[in-house]
């Protein structure tokens, strides 16, 4: 029988995940179909009644998109490490009646920088803005890659320390706010996972952070140049990029997990990308 999967968000229309676990679908060749659905804001419980009617229906995984990774990581029965330091799931596996959450924000994004655009960050001085729900998916991927140094600047301090207690001590890692990074030099790449890109805003950050070798990463995708981007590329950084990858290969993580098969990511990410300008 065909096996069914779905995303799950709200709102949903814009999603590219059927398009793309389609491609990798047929590259494949596995037999099955990948819907998207518009979860129920309300009421309470509603959303994970909609999770569990697909599970019992014999869906065999979903992803899961704004404003419901919460929601789905909190209602599994079993969760990664990954997926318990963020405290979200973008990734759910229906297995003998039960629910696991994964979280594969942080992997693909890693993957993306690492293999697609050929930054390794082992021994890199590498800074995060933000540590909202995207910083945390990110932090242990990224402090598997054993970069020299991992600073986290955002304007809530206090919330930067929270996210890195919460890690545990694994490597090189501490907080700062954006006013001290004036005086911390260059990173090679800085990544930009606060939400201010969503509303045309620039973080705070120094242009004195980028290195003209270095890499500048947005995790929005699909916004052409933002003022992150527009910032990096006016101090001359050689290498910018947006996460068009990090959401393809996020999926590609997704489909291995379910159908224990990875599909290659190059052609579909190309096909997704949205010229910078
Ligand atoms: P989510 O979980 O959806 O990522 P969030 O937890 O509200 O949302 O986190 C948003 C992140 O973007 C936070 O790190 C936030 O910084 P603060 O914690 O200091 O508020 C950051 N952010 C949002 N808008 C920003 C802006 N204009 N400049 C700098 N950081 C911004």
């Amino acid at each position: 029988m065909t096996d069914q999967y779905a995303v799950i968000g709200n709102p949903i229309g814009h999603t590219k995940s059927p398009l793309i676990h389609g491609l990798f679908a047929d590259e494949t060749k596995q037999d099955m179909t990948y819907a998207a659905i518009e979860g129920p804001l309300e009421p309470e419980g509603a959303f994970a009644d909609v999770v569990r009617a697909f599970g019992a229906s014999g869906g065999k995984g979903m992803n899961v998109t704004a404003p419901f990774k919460l929601k789905a990581f909190a209602m599994a029965d079993e969760r990664s490490e990954r997926a318990s330091l963020a405290g979200a799931a973008n990734a759910l596996k229906f297995e003998n009646g039960r629910i696991v959450a994964e979280n594969f924000d942080g992997i693909g994004l890693v993957r993306d920088i690492e293999v697609n655009l050929g930054v390794p960050l082992e021994a890199q001085r590498v800074l995060m803005l933000g540590a909202g729900g995207a910083a945390r998916g990110a932090l242990l991927p990224f402090l598997a890659a054993r970069p020299a140094e991992f600073v986290i600047a955002n304007r809530d301090i206090a919330k930067a320390n929270a996210l890195i207690a919460d890690a545990g001590a694994r490597g090189s890692v501490r907080a700062c706010a954006y006013g001290d990074l004036e005086t911390m030099g260059r990173y090679d790449l800085v990544v930009n996972a606060t939400s201010a890109s969503l509303t045309g805003d620039l973080p705070p950050v120094p242009p004195t952070v980028f290195s003209p070798e270095g890499t500048a990463y947005e995790l929005a995708y699909g916004k052409r140049l933002t003022p992150f981007l527009r910032l990096a590329r006016n101090v001359g950084v050689r290498g910018i990029a947006d996460g068009v990858g990090m959401l393809v290969e996020q999926a590609a993580e997704a489909f291995a997990w379910w159908r224990g098969v990875r599909p290659q990511t190059r052609a579909v990410i190309d096909r997704l990308t949205v010229p910078l300008d």
